[in-house]
């Protein structure tokens, strides 16, 4: 046996791909689904000695890492976001972290995109009330011919930027490190260095960067008014970049037009927060990495990541790669 494996996985999952793979590899795998909010059985699991957890949205913080320590040596993300874990402290633990950059972004595009188009047709609303069998026709506005700013342009916004080709847009986007590979790639979009320039520019706004103390409520009251007047705003990111008192008011005020949100601050919803039942918001549940395709390369990764961290003592998609060879 090479490692026994803990699988946080939602019950809902489907997971053949993965546990088969792990178990071909020599694996010893557990299914075992502890929610983010139940601290106590967290504790009670990381504790029950695993080399490997799949982590899901839990945060592994301090407490968490050292009741599954000493035995943990890789922690792996499924998914991208690795603002659920504390990475200096892993690392200072010799656990190494790895994520799955990448292999979900054309999923998360699609999703952008599909909230893009719901905004400028009205399309949730529509079908909303279309549920409620009110006859409610409502003119919307084309995608072609207006400006798309993207803020960030890693792996989401580039397959975003591809899409987008397929339209008459004007695609910009600003991010702190500019990919010259990535451009070379992608003809169609111009570069910023300034992120204002991005804003004051675009009739469609869409976030893609992660989150991090330094971009927590980045999407606030001065980003907002510096958009257009009527520009739609966009995050299938992560809730923390979004001040959400700020978007209801920019919102509310015509500043905006629509919001299209994948993410939303508290997850699962909070059931009183006033953007859910805005007229002029589009929103899903955290579902844009969620297809099968993306599902199936996700997991096909984290048998290939586990198994080369267990013959080589490290994979590229460790993000901590001082940790490369320890074991
Ligand atoms: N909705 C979902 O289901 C879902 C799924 C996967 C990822 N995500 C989120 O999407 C984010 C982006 O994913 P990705 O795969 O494109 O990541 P990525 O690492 O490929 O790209 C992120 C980009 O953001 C840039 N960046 C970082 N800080 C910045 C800042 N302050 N200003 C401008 N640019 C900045 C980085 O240089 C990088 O190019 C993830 O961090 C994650 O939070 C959401």
């Amino acid at each position: 046996m090479k490692g026994r494996i803990w699988l946080n996985l939602y019950d809902d999952l489907l997971a053949d791909t993965l546990i088969q793979g792990l178990q071909r590899e020599g694996f010893e795998t557990v299914r075992k689904h502890v929610d983010k909010a139940d601290r106590k059985g967290l504790l009670a699991a990381a504790s029950e000695g695993y080399d490997c957890v799949i982590a899901s949205l839990e945060q592994w913080d301090r407490e968490l890492i050292d009741a599954a320590r000493p035995r943990l040596k890789l922690l792996i993300k499924y998914g991208t976001g690795v603002n659920n874990f504390d990475i200096p402290y892993a690392t200072s633990c010799g656990i190494a972290i790895a994520n799955l950059a990448g292999a979900n972004a054309q999923a998360v595009a699609q999703i952008a995109l599909t909230h893009i188009l719901s905004c400028l047709r009205g399309y949730a609303r529509a079908c909303g009330c279309a549920r409620e069998k009110i006859w409610s026709p409502y003119t919307g506005r084309e995608l072609d011919g207006k400006v798309v700013g993207l803020i960030g342009f890693g792996q989401i916004a580039q397959h975003l930027a591809r899409m987008l080709d397929g339209f008459q847009v004007r695609v910009m986007a600003y991010d702190i490190f500019k990919n010259e590979d990535a451009l070379r790639r992608h003809p169609n979009v111009e570069f910023c260095e300034d992120m204002d320039r991005v804003l004051e520019s675009s009739d469609i706004v869409s976030i893609h960067i992660p989150s991090t103390p330094q971009t927590e409520n980045m999407a606030g009251e001065a980003f907002f008014s510096k958009m257009k007047d009527g520009a739609v705003f966009i995050n299938t990111s992560r809730g923390e970049l979004v001040d959400e008192a700020a978007l209801l008011r920019a919102l509310r005020s015509g500043k905006l037009s629509w919001a299209g949100l994948d993410v939303t601050r508290a997850e699962p919803f909070d059931s009183s927060n006033p953007l859910l039942t805005m007229p002029n918001v589009s929103v899903t549940p955290h579902i844009g990495a969620a297809t099968l395709e993306s599902e199936e390369r996700c997991q096909r990764l984290m048998v290939e990541i586990a198994s080369a961290f267990w013959a080589t003592g490290g994979h590229a998609r460790v993000i901590n790669p001082q940790f490369a060879g320890q074991l």
